[in-house]
């Protein structure tokens, strides 16, 4: 019999105005894998079965040999984690995925040393909160206010703030959705840069990953020069501390040429690069699906 991939969609939720293109990369990385002679199943991730059921997905037959995925919510990773733990590969791995959780990723960047604004995580309850960590930002403003766990899922999420005031009501607005944590973050001026990247830890260099930029569209760019190869070690170092093997992101290169990386998320759409990303996660996913078959 065939090998056989699951390529799991991400969650409706998590792709606001974005549902075409994520479904679309996820769908024409599947057509490259099939067209390798592989059997693929197209899954959302709702169709893996119950949370409160672990070790219901090992049920299935037959069990993959690989799982792609773009899902990122706590209830869809719980559902594969058996899987994983079964030893059947993960692209991303799930820890990679819960990696990419804001809180998590702010530790993991600034552990790794990779350029990122000055951060902190606080509790978004008033009562909860030493008021006086957060009064330190006002001399800072405007600063940007981000949910702590999930990226962007609607407007309010990752806001940019300019006083006190709209602080408190920011946090008391998060607090009362049932968000705990949120994460204070310096604004950086410069140029926004897009980035996408696949490869793993073991690409011996930074030619094997696949990697490409591109000046976000909507600002008044400055074109500030910087070092290509400096962005491109930024984004790895990133990509390895996360552990992510298909990643995108946004960095900001500064007047005097200095790289923050601002974010970095989990298999992106890829739009611009859709065809050409497409070819390149296949290859990588064939190449984890040869090497676990060695394992
Ligand atoms: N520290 C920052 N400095 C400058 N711009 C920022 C900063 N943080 C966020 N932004 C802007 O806000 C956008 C969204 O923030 P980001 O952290 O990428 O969250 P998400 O992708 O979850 O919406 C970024 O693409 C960037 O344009
Ligand atoms: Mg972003």
């Amino acid at each position: 019999m065939r090998p056989h991939l699951w390529g799991i969609f991400r969650e409706r939720q998590h792709s606001p105005g974005r549902e075409f293109d994520d479904t679309e990369i996820l769908r024409l990385v599947a057509k490259h894998i099939e067209a390798a002679g592989y059997q693929v199943s197209l899954k959302g991730p709702d169709e893996l079965g119950e949370a409160g059921d672990p070790g219901a997905v090992l049920m299935a037959d037959p069990l993959p040999s690989l799982v792609f995925l773009m899902c990122e919510r706590l209830e869809a990773l719980r559902v594969l984690g058996p899987l994983e733990m079964g030893g059947i590969p993960h692209v991303n791995p799930l820890e990679a995925v819960l990696n990419t959780y804001r809180d998590r990723m702010i530790t993991l960047l600034t552990a790794s040393g990779t350029p990122i604004p000055e951060s902190q995580v606080i509790l978004c309850n008033p009562s909860e909160r030493d008021q006086l960590s957060v009064e330190r930002w006002a001399d800072l403003f405007p600063i940007w206010v981000k949910r702590a766990d999930v990226h962007n899922t609607q407007t309010g999420d990752v806001e940019l703030i300019r006083s006190s005031e709209e602080l408190q009501d920011r946090l008391v607005a998060l607090n009362a959705r049932g968000i705990a944590r949120a994460v204070l973050q310096r604004h950086v001026p410069g140029d926004l840069i897009k980035f996408y990247g696949v490869g793993g830890p073991d690409c011996e260099n930074r030619q094997e990953r696949w990697f490409r930029w591109f000046y976000h569209r909507d600002q008044e760019l400055n074109r500030y020069p910087f070092p290509e190869e400096a962005l491109h070690a930024v984004t790895q170092r990133a990509a390895i501390a996360l552990s992510l093997e298909v990643y995108g992101g946004d960095a900001i290169v500064t007047p005097r040429g200095e790289i923050f990386l601002i974010d970095i998320n989990a298999w992106p759409s890829f739009a611009l690069f859709r065809e050409e990303a497409a070819s390149q996660i296949a290859t990588w996913l064939l190449h984890r699906v040869r090497r676990g078959a060695l394992q």
